[in-house]
């Protein structure tokens, strides 16, 4: 009864399960993400957890077998560092040798939507396929792409970095990358929402939804947006549309590059469901190869915010595991 722990660090909180090696959740729970200090607590406050968890979960530490870990940035996977998170200001993080040595168990790392990807094709709307694309929209855009059943990491782990294609040529926002006109300036949850609000200020439109939203919560997030456009907002209509229109293109890109099966779309926006999907699946067919528009497929992903932890396991498994 061998048992793997998943974590998913993420921009507001870390996640983490224990996962037998069929891939079933034994038990979960989340905590805060600590981003003081260029992330060096965040290490101990995981070991802390999964040490008092699994004593709560019943847990046998000797049948702990190993942990996977997802970072949201740039991962050297060979050393288990996560040379730069650009969302939460970590850099030269050396994560592996620091959980190993406070866990005691051996530990892998690779990028957040790399293991999302995985978790979905494992256990969710990617399985069955060899050849995925997964894409996670969230306070990022992160992406991940699956070869033949195994995880592309390029030359120095960045491969698959989806969110930093640039979608705007000209005048697009700045990106933590460094760039501009990233496609996570404009398609995460923070650039879905900052569209929303530039959008209300150009329309001369007072009674809006997204207006009203704004006056009553003191901020618009995205959920608002897709809210708002389910309603028929016009403006928030127009603000889906052009997210979408710009996820359709670089999928399509990626899609007329890499032949995938399948592309996920997975991440917190990916709860506005069908009604994003039906937007970017229109768009994805105007710029696709039109044979690669009828033979990929583009799924919403199933395991909502588990995928990480899966992925993170079946990383664990596949790196570590002997039964
Ligand atoms: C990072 C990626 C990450 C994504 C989602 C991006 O800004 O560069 O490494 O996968 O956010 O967290
Ligand atoms: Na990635
Ligand atoms: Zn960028």
């Amino acid at each position: 009864n061998s048992v793997y722990a998943g974590i998913d660090i993420g921009g507001t909180t870390v996640k983490l399960a224990f996962i037998t090696k069929e891939g079933n959740i034994i038990s979960k729970w989340e905590i805060p993400t600590n981003r003081t200090e260029e992330g060096r607590y965040i290490t101990a406050d995981i070991a802390q957890t999964v040490k008092e968890k699994a004593v709560e979960s019943k847990i046998d530490y000797k049948n702990l077998k190993a942990a996977g870990v997802g970072a949201p940035g740039y991962i050297d996977v060979e050393n288990g560092i996560i040379i730069e998170a650009v969302n939460l200001g970590w850099k030269d993080y050396h994560i592996q040798s620091e959980l190993e040595t406070l866990l005691n168990i051996p530990i892998v790392v690779d990028n957040d939507a790399n293991l999302a990807a995985a978790g979905e094709k494992w256990k969710g709307a990617g399985a069955g396929a060899e050849d995925i694309v997964a894409i996670t929209l969230g306070t990022g855009v992160g992406g991940g792409i699956i070869a033949r059943g195994k995880i592309i990491h390029g030359k120095s782990g960045l491969a698959g970095e989806i969110g930093h294609v640039t979608s705007v040529k000209e005048g697009g926002e700045h990106c933590n990358c460094g760039k501009r006109g990233c496609l996570e300036t404009v398609a995460s949850a923070t650039g879905i929402a900052r569209i929303g609000m530039k959008a209300i200020q150009e329309s001369r439109e007072h009674e809006g939804y997204l207006q009203k939203q704004l006056l009553t919560a003191g901020t618009l997030t995205a959920k608002d947006v897709f809210d708002g456009a389910k309603k028929e907002d016009e403006t928030a209509l127009r603000v889906v549309k052009i997210a979408a229109d710009h996820l359709g293109f670089a999928l399509s890109n990626l899609a007329n590059s890499l032949n995938p099966q399948t592309i996920v779309i997975g991440g917190g926006v990916s709860k506005a469901g069908t009604f994003l999907l039906d937007f970017v699946s229109d768009s994805f067919k105007k710029y696709a190869i039109p044979l690669v528009a009828r033979e990929t497929d583009i799924n919403i992903a199933t395991l909502g915010n588990d995928a990480g932890v899966i992925g993170a396991v079946w990383l664990a498994k596949e790196t570590y595991g002997s039964e």
